[in-house]
């Protein structure tokens, strides 16, 4: 008997690597410890034994018993782990119920985004869209952006990979892609389609390249304006933006424009606001946009006749309106995802 229980064991030691499946483990253990299994055979046997011989060999049979389970054990925890890392692998499934079943909400920047977009839409603005690649004509040569111009560089600006080109007709003809600078490329767009008279908005994310600090993202959002029609001037301007900030920043707040340069408009400004309720940013000079008159060697390029139409064209981000509304101090926030800080503008 004691041979024939060695030879059991060595067997199962044997075979038990071979088992790597549920069923395949039950039949196995079956073959073993089931009601016609070698082991219980042999056990089964033990009666049949001189009543003297009969401690010793249930002693033997309980230590070959205790072994099989073991090794029944380790497969079980072997397979079960197995079928765990499977089910990490396995597709997830969208229709089961969110655990976090609370109302959602639009991200802070869409909200203000929506409500700049309003408030210009109450001026008459209508909203044009573009994409986020773009070429380069687009976004610098029809805006008077000549090639030496900083923005072209690449420290400045994403270019797809040189294969990736664009324009099938002549070599020469053939651009880079980029990735938008400013949605300045969409006003472009706009006018290559429309005749003027104009007033367009065009909101969306754009990208430069840079360090990503508290208040440098190479990803961030711009809406930006153009109004093109007969005899449009500075002071036309000057009042879009006083409606703009005293809608947005309250009743009293102003504006002041200081000298700046843009290729696209000329003369250009850099525009700043204050506020009487603003909190800690209250009554201080604020910077929040870039604009300007169109430039006429713009209007040349889309095809409108500069000796009759004119315009101003402004732009805005829309990350440095929501920190200066909302006293965020660092742009990372935006960015992060993290539901502990988008839940406070629910
Ligand atoms: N396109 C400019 C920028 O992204 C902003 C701007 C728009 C300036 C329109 C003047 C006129 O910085």
């Amino acid at each position: 008997m004691e041979d024939t229980l060695k030879s059991i064991l060595e067997q199962a030691q044997a075979g038990v690597d071979g088992v790597s499946t549920r069923a395949q483990l039950e039949a196995f253990k079956a073959g073993l410890l089931g009601s016609k299994g070698s082991f219980t055979v042999v056990l089964k046997g033990i009666s049949d034994l001189p009543v003297e011989q009969r401690p010793a060999a249930g002693k033997l049979v309980n230590k070959v018993k205790q072994q099989i389970e073991a090794l029944l054990d380790e497969a079980r925890e072997r397979i079960e782990e197995a079928e765990a890392a499977a089910q990490l692998g396995l597709p997830v499934d969208p229709t089961l119920p969110s655990p976090d079943d609370g109302p959602g909400s639009c991200h802070l920047l869409t909200q203000v985004c929506e409500e700049i977009c309003t408030i210009f839409h109450k001026a008459g603005f209508v909203v044009a869209e573009g994409t986020e690649v773009e070429t380069e004509y687009y976004c610098f040569d029809a805006l008077n952006t000549p090639p030496d111009h900083p923005a072209r560089d690449l420290q400045d600006t994403y270019y797809l990979p040189s294969d990736v080109r664009c324009g099938n007709i002549s070599k020469k003809r053939q651009e880079r892609y980029i990735l938008r600078t400013h949605t300045s490329s969409v006003q472009i767009r706009t006018m290559l389609r429309q005749s003027p008279p104009l007033s367009i908005i065009s909101p969306g994310r754009c990208f430069r390249r840079d360090t990503a600090d508290a208040t440098h993202s190479a990803n961030f959002h711009q809406v930006e304006g153009l109004f093109v029609d007969r005899h449009v001037t500075v002071k036309d301007l000057r009042a879009i933006l006083d409606y703009f900030v005293q809608q947005l920043f309250g009743k009293g707040a102003q504006t002041r424009l200081r000298p700046s340069f843009f290729p696209f408009t000329e003369p250009s400004f850099e525009m700043d606001f204050k506020s009487p309720n603003l909190g800690k940013l209250s009554d201080r000079w604020i910077e929040v946009m870039g604009c300007g008159m169109v430039d006429p060697v713009v209007f040349e390029e889309v095809g409108y006749d500069p000796e009759q139409w004119t315009g101003y064209a402004f732009g805005l981000g829309i990350e440095r309106v929501a920190m200066i509304l909302y006293g965020i101090d660092d742009i990372r926030h935006f960015y992060q995802n993290d539901l502990r800080f988008l839940q406070q503008f629910a």
